[in-house]
């Protein structure tokens, strides 16, 4: 697709060679998935209470080589992970939710489940299409590899696997899916398979974007547009995207978990609610009119007053961004990402390791904004960041980090301590 530089030729070449000594077949048999990865640059953490986000995908992510196999059975070899992992499309596939105990995250990469159970997205796909009525017939002999170093780090490898397995299986099966439906099986699989209580930004993004717009999504109508950037003056060519990292990617074990804020905000939407009459709605922010929000904020006690802030003033830094977006005001775009990265430190307590990478960049030369990248906890921060001064930053951030975090700045898997993407396109099958 125009204008994106991933995958290049030869991953796919060699991704296509495994697969085919793997299945014994010809490799010009072989299909792949590309599943980007995802940034959201506004929107944080109010998808699962029907907030408006936006995203965009990033020229990095999941390739799945793949040959339907001539009868039920999977067989898949990953390039990241051990072992292989066999089982059939017939055989019925149960939920599998994450570990109270530490409190696992379905969004931390297959790498972050128990051993030898990077196959779950694979199954928890064919749970999602079974729990719909679809029985598939056919197998697939496959194998999967994620841009090195960026699982675990915030930026969705766990929706782009479970898209991933989707398309392949579905290309296998000669099922033809809309988007939306595929946005509602990844929602089983990361909710129902894997326990998460997570929102559809993740998936929305991978499936829907498009280079050059940001995706606008509206998690309670589920309805989206695709803004486009100005085409005066090659915008697009203007800003590149900065990954941060922070070396932590185990450290969602230590923290109080995603699903804990979640019920934290449910819990203050049935306060609000209650308080405005309506108890009648589905406990979550987005039936909280924001009316009702200022007249019976107080009855908050201090931790849902907090998350209830977040939904509300990120909702509509959202839509003030929508409108930078589609001006080319990097600058007003950029301060709106920052505030939310406070909103997320302050309000929504999310990002506490992720702090001081997120004070770093704020100093970096050239960036326009930045924020931590998905769940916080651990993981990556974000930046948009001036074309022109993007390894100027990422030198400046690698030298910061490592004078800040030594011990942390040791972990990360590249020398530097960031990575310059740009944006990506739409999961699809070639
Ligand atoms: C994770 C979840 C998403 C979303 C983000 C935070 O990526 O999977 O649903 O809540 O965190 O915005």
């Amino acid at each position: 697709m125009s204008g994106v530089s991933w995958p290049i030729e030869n991953e796919l070449n060699e991704i296509k060679e495994i697969v085919s000594a793997m299945a014994g077949r010809g490799p010009e048999e072989v299909r792949v998935v590309v599943s980007p990865y995802r940034i959201c640059p506004l929107g944080a953490h109010i998808d699962h209470q029907g907030g408006t986000v936006s995203a965009m995908t990033i020229n990095k992510g999941i390739l799945l080589g793949f040959i339907p196999s001539d009868d039920t059975e999977v067989i898949l070899r990953s390039g990241q992970f051990k072992g292989e992992v066999r089982f059939s499309v017939d055989e019925v596939q149960q939920p599998r939710p994450i570990r109270k105990k530490g409190e696992s995250h379905a969004t931390d990469s297959p790498k972050l489940q128990e051993a030898g159970n990077w196959g779950n997205f694979a199954r928890g796909a064919v749970y999602a299409l079974q729990s719909r009525g679809i029985s598939l017939t056919q197998g697939i002999t496959g194998y999967i590899c994620g841009s090195e170093g960026l699982d675990s780090s915030g930026l969705s490898s766990s929706a782009a696997a479970g898209v991933a397995y989707l398309l392949a299986f579905e290309t296998a099966n000669n099922l033809t899916m809309t988007p939306t439906e595929n946005i509602e099986y990844d929602r089983l699989i990361e909710n129902e398979y894997l326990g998460l209580k997570n929102g559809i930004l993740d998936q929305s993004a991978i499936l829907l974007s498009s280079h050059g717009f940001l995706t606008h999504m509206n998690c309670k109508t589920k309805e989206h547009k695709l803004v486009p950037s100005p085409k005066q003056s090659n915008f697009q060519k203007s800003y590149k995207i900065l990954l941060a990292f922070s070396g932590l990617r185990n450290a969602l074990t230590n923290s109080p978990g995603y699903n804990l804020r979640v019920v934290e905000c449910h819990e203050a939407a049935r306060i609000l609610l209650k308080a405005s009459g309506n108890d009648n709605l589905e406990p979550r922010l987005c039936n909280v009119d924001p009316e009702a929000y200022e007249t019976h904020k107080g009855l908050l006690e201090p931790n849902l007053a907090k998350r209830a802030e977040h939904y509300f003033s990120e909702n509509m830094r959202v839509m003030k961004g929508l409108e930078a977006w589609a001006s080319g005001n990097l600058e007003e775009f950029g301060k709106l990402i920052s505030a939310s990265g406070l909103s997320s430190i302050q309000n929504y307590e999310c990002c506490e390791p992720l702090q001081q990478l997120y004070e770093i960049l704020l100093r970096a030369p050239g960036v326009y904004g930045t924020r931590f990248s998905g769940a916080g906890f651990r993981g990556c921060c974000l930046a948009f960041v001036d074309a022109n001064l993007a390894e100027e930053a990422v030198t400046f951030v690698t030298e910061e980090y490592q004078k800040a975090q030594p011990k942390h700045a040791s972990q990360i898997f590249t020398e530097k301590a960031a990575l310059i993407c740009d944006a990506g396109d739409c999961a699809r099958v070639i």
